[in-house]
């Protein structure tokens, strides 16, 4: 596992762009795979920006996001697919078609997770996946939880994710509690991964993450450790606890 650590948010952001712009230069057929939150927003950001200004070329790219909740369809301002198109679809130049969210409002929620891990596999696999990280250590939706799914599949939110994820909703009872997310096995075929975090609220998992290699179902990301190329890029407050 290999750890950056960059001043700020914005270094942060662009270290990751940069990680990514590289990776679809190298490959335009690339398939990313993709995160929402905040953490990375100003990546996206910076891409939009290679795009506009470097003609940064998104048009053979594919994408298969970690995760949505259930019950809100693509058109509702808090689903993750209205922010992958407000965030970053709408503003680079990806085929609508070649990028892919979880359905919230699919009517089959166990077919349409076993359909979506063999649908990434048909597309040939992600090649890189960028994660954000919880501060109780979840990625996607994986909590922490004696047992951990391998494949896509039904999550339900921790009240300390429902409480985090408040902050986009009007009012907490608003906010899904249940999810489709992409299993930790899911994620784990990915050819890369980068992992980032940034800010203080971050601090205590990336000390947990990177002060062992253990491997427990109680810090989802700590099974990162099994992967041979993960890239953790942090800001100095994600990892202040380390020094
Ligand atoms: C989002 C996702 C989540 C977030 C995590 C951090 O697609 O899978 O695991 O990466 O909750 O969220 P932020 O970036 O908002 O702190």
């Amino acid at each position: 596992m290999k750890v950056l650590v960059e001043k700020n948010y914005d270094e942060m952001s662009k270290k990751a762009s940069e990680f990514i712009a590289k990776e679809v230069k190298n490959n335009p057929n690339t398939i990313l795979g993709l995160a929402t939150g905040s953490t990375p927003i100003g990546t996206y950001k910076e891409l939009i920006r290679m795009h506009k200004e470097e003609n940064l070329d998104f048009s053979n790219i594919k994408t298969f996001n970690l995760d949505e909740y259930v019950g809100l369809d693509g058109n509702h301002p808090n689903s993750y697919r209205y922010f992958m198109d407000e965030e970053l679809f709408n503003h680079i130049n990806i085929k609508k078609e070649n990028t892919n969210v979880p359905d919230g409002k699919t009517e089959d929620l166990l077919g349409f997770c076993k359909d979506y891990d063999n649908r990434i596999n048909e597309a040939g696999g992600v090649d890189l996946q960028i994660l954000g990280i919880g501060s109780n250590g979840h990625i996607a939706f994986n909590e922490p939880a004696e047992e951990l799914p391998s494949n896509t599949s039904i999550a339900k939110l921790t009240e300390e994710t429902i409480n985090a994820n408040a902050r986009f909703f009007d009012s907490i009872d608003e906010v899904p509690k249940v999810a489709i997310s992409m299993g930790i096995g899911s994620i784990l075929k990915a050819k890369k991964i980068i992992l980032l975090a940034n800010g203080k609220g971050k601090a205590e998992a990336i000390k947990k993450l990177l002060s062992s290699d253990k491997v427990s179902t109680r810090l989802p990301a700590s099974f990162l450790h099994l992967h041979p190329d993960v890239t953790i890029i942090v800001d100095e407050d994600a990892y202040s606890l380390m020094k």
